[in-house]
Parts: C-alpha cells; sequence; structure tokens
C-alpha cells in the first residue's frame, strides 16, 4: 500500500509506483488522503504523471494540524484493516505521512519511508515535526542523499534500517523533462516569457503567507523586481488567499510586469523552471529541482534540508526581507553550477525508485 494526499507526494511517489506495477505478482493499493484536492494541486498530477487511480481516497481536506491529521489517521487505519498490507510505503513528510506512518505502525505493519533522514532542524516546521516522527516508526528508511543517511545514523536508528538509495525526484524529473522541453516553446509564447529572461516564484509556507509582515516583505521585492525583469508566480491557494485577504493582490495585478497565475501542473512547472533564469521560493522540492536543472535558487527560509544546494552554490538562504531577497535575487546569474540532472551529484543520477523497490522485495520483513 501507498498512502499520499499532497502535491509534493504525487511527485515524489509517482516512479515509485511506475516501478512496483512493473514487478509480477506484486498487488498495489494507492491510497489518497485526499489532503489537496483541488484540481490544480492534485488530479492534474495523477494524470500528467500517469498514476493508477486510486483504490480509496479517504477525502481528508483541509483542517489545523490535529484534524487533518487525525481524521487521516482514523481514515487510514481503516483502510488498512480492510486492505491487510504487507507493508505500507509513505513518502515525504506532510500530514498524511505521519498519519499513515502512525496508523500503521500501531497495527505493526512494516513502513517503508521514502525521503527518510531529510532534516530542517526546525522544529517550528510541521514538516521536521512530520518527518522526525515518521522516521523514527519505519521499518525500512529510505535516504535520499548521504547527508539524509548520516542525520538518521545521528538519531541512533540502526544501520541496517537505513538505505541511501538516491532522490525519487531525480527520477521523475527524468522522465517529465522531454515532454516539459517540447511543449516550452508554445508555453512561453502563450505567457509571452522570453527564455531566461524571468523570475520563477513560489510560496506557500505558513511562515511566509500567513505572516502579513513576511508577505508584505515578499510583495515589495517582487515588485521591485518587476520594474527590471518579468516576474512568474503560480500561487499555492493558502498564498493566494493571503494575498487576497491583506489587499497585496491588487498591487500585484495592477503590475503587468508579474504574472499571478493558479497552481500549474507539474510538466508546466519544469517546463517554466527549465527556462527561468532564477528561482525564487519556499518550497522544499523546488530547491532540488532548481539545484539539477542549474537554475540559481533563492529560498525565503532561515534552514534547509538540502545543505547540498548550498554547498553546490546553487542554492541561498533569505529571510523574508525585502532588501535582501532583491540583492539575492538580482545577484544571482544563470548556470553558476550548470545542470546536474544527468551527472555525478549528491542526489543520484537516477535509479532511486528502482532501489526502493529492489530492497522491498528482497527484505525479510517484506512478507506478503
Ligand atoms: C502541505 C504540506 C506541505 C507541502 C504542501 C505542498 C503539511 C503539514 N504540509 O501544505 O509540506 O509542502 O502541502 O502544497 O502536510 N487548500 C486548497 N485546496 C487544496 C488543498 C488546500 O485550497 O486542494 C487550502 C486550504 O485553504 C487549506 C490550505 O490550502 O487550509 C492549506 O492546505 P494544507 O493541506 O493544510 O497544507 P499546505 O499548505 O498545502
Amino acid at each position: 500500500m501507498i498512502v499520499l494526499g499532497a502535491r509534493p507526494q504525487f511527485v515524489k511517489s509517482a516512479p515509485v509506483i511506475h516501478e512496483l506495477l512493473k514487478r509480477r505478482g506484486l498487488k498495489l493499493q494507492l491510497i489518497n488522503s485526499g489532503q489537496h484536492y483541488d484540481y490544480e494541486l492534485s488530479q492534474i498530477f495523477f494524470d500528467q504523471l500517469k498514476l493508477p487511480p486510486h483504490a480509496l481516497n479517504l477525502q481528508v481536506g483541509s483542517g489545523s494540524h490535529a484534524i487533518q491529521t487525525a481524521k487521516a489517521m482514523t481514515r487510514i487505519e481503516q483502510a488498512i484493516l480492510k486492505l491487510k498490507p504487507a507493508l505500507v510505503l509513505v513518502p515525504g513528510d506532510t500530514n498524511t505521512t505521519l498519519a499513515a506512518a502512525l496508523a500503521a505502525a500501531k497495527l505493526t505493519i512494516p513502513i517503508g519511508h521514502i525521503e527518510a533522514g531529510a532534516r530542517s532542524f526546525d522544529m517550528t516546521m510541521p514538516e521536521e515535526i512530520n518527518r522526525r516522527v515518521t522516521d523514527h516508526i519505519s521499518t525500512m528508511l529510505f535516504a535520499p542523499t548521504k547527508n539524509a543517511e548520516h542525520n538518521l545514523q545521528n538519531e541512533g536508528i540502526a544501520a541496517g534500517r537505513i538505505f541511501q538509495v538516491g532522490d525519487t525526484m531525480v527520477d521523475t524529473l527524468r522522465t517529465v523533462l522531454p515532454t516539459a522541453r517540447e511543449s516550452q516553446k508554445s508555453l512561453l509564447e502563450k505567457m509571452r516569457l522570453n527564455k531566461q529572461d524571468f523570475l520563477l516564484v513560489t510560496a506557500h509556507r505558513p511562515g511566509n503567507v500567513d505572516n502579513e509582515e513576511h508577505l508584505r516583505g515578499i510583495v515589495n521585492a517582487l515588485l521591485r523586481i518587476s520594474e527590471t525583469r518579468r516576474v512568474v508566480f503560480p500561487a499555492h491557494p493558502r498564498a493566494m488567499h493571503n494575498l487576497r485577504s491583506r489587499g497585496f493582490i491588487r498591487r500585484i495585478r495592477r503590475w503587468s510586469n508579474i504574472s499571478l497565475t493558479k497552481p500549474l501542473g507539474y510538466v508546466e512547472m519544469i517546463s517554466l523552471l527549465d527556462a527561468a533564469s532564477a528561482v525564487l521560493t519556499d518550497s522544499g522540492g523546488l530547491q532540488k529541482e532548481a539545484y539539477l536543472l542549474g537554475v540559481p535558487c533563492t529560498t525565503m527560509r532561515k534552514s534547509t534540508e538540502w545543505p547540498e544546494t548550498i554547498l553546490a552554490q546553487a542554492n541561498r538562504l533569505v529571510d523574508a526581507n525585502s532588501q535582501k531577497i532583491i540583492r539575492n535575487v538580482l545577484d544571482s546569474r544563470r548556470t553558476r553550477t550548470g545542470m546536474r540532472l544527468y551527472d555525478e551529484n549528491p542526489f543520484s543520477r537516477g535509479g532511486a525508485s528502482r532501489r526502493i523497490v529492489n530492497t522491498i522485495l528482497s527484505n525479510p520483513l517484506f512478507d506478503p
């Protein structure tokens, strides 16, 4: 069984799901928690990443952390009791990840955690709590990098439970990039963008978009940057809601140099990222994708779970302070590090999904 429900989980799981479906004699149940329910955050990813339909949608929806996690946990427990999986796979660090891991662990079902060992060391992030708890109750921990493996060892997790396999997002990106490049020209024309002549922006972390002062800092920086450069901002519903309720949206809309759009599908997002001169984000996954494609990244956070991107000088951390954002974004130059997707790099050149499935199938704790 694989349990997912939020946008980044679809991206991280897709190649693992495809790999599992290739193996004969293996039955896969895909459980969608329904944490994300808008077409742009959910179904479009099933379509573009060619995911099989879910066996169950638990329709958990939105709510406070406790409500969302508790709803997901009770419903996942029912699904596990009904479908009796030999293993529950949980990707990433969302509330769905935590709920599925807790439900499975209490029913003594082995758990495989995809993207184990990522740490920001910032316990104010809900994701940091989710991933720490998930790692400590998981049976097989699939670490994407050497650094993630060290983090797990430092927390006293037995070496026999840790498998450094590479990052499944590399597999997803390698699959999607050719399609994204095929449609790039027409997408750029449609959006009236020139290649390597625009800034791609995303922001959705509560610490940035729920906080009025931080959101103002980000908006002011974007207005300033847009005086000299096109800005494209596909906004997560949380960001859009706050931009609207705090009255920022009118200032942005007046500025024709900023395209504020709905969230984009994965193919469109990779297509734009690949063509952008730089990216400004608070996402975890986009930092890695920017690094792999050689696009300079500025991350609006105090910490990152991907220090490899900082060490490679492909990514810089700034807080939501206008001046710092402006300086860093205007400073960044394209291809400082070059594209790494097909070369040796800390996230691997691909194959993580195959290694994950091989590890599961040869592990004595997986006993269907
Ligand atoms: C969740 C994950 C985060 C991940 C992000 C990617 C947790 C704790 N956080 O954050 O790690 O980076 O997904 O997007 O699990 N909403 C909609 N439509 C939807 C879903 C949500 O409008 O389909 C709105 C609702 O107002 C909701 C808010 O977005 O209250 C936040 O959604 P939620 O699932 O709680 O967290 P994300 O911010 O999306």
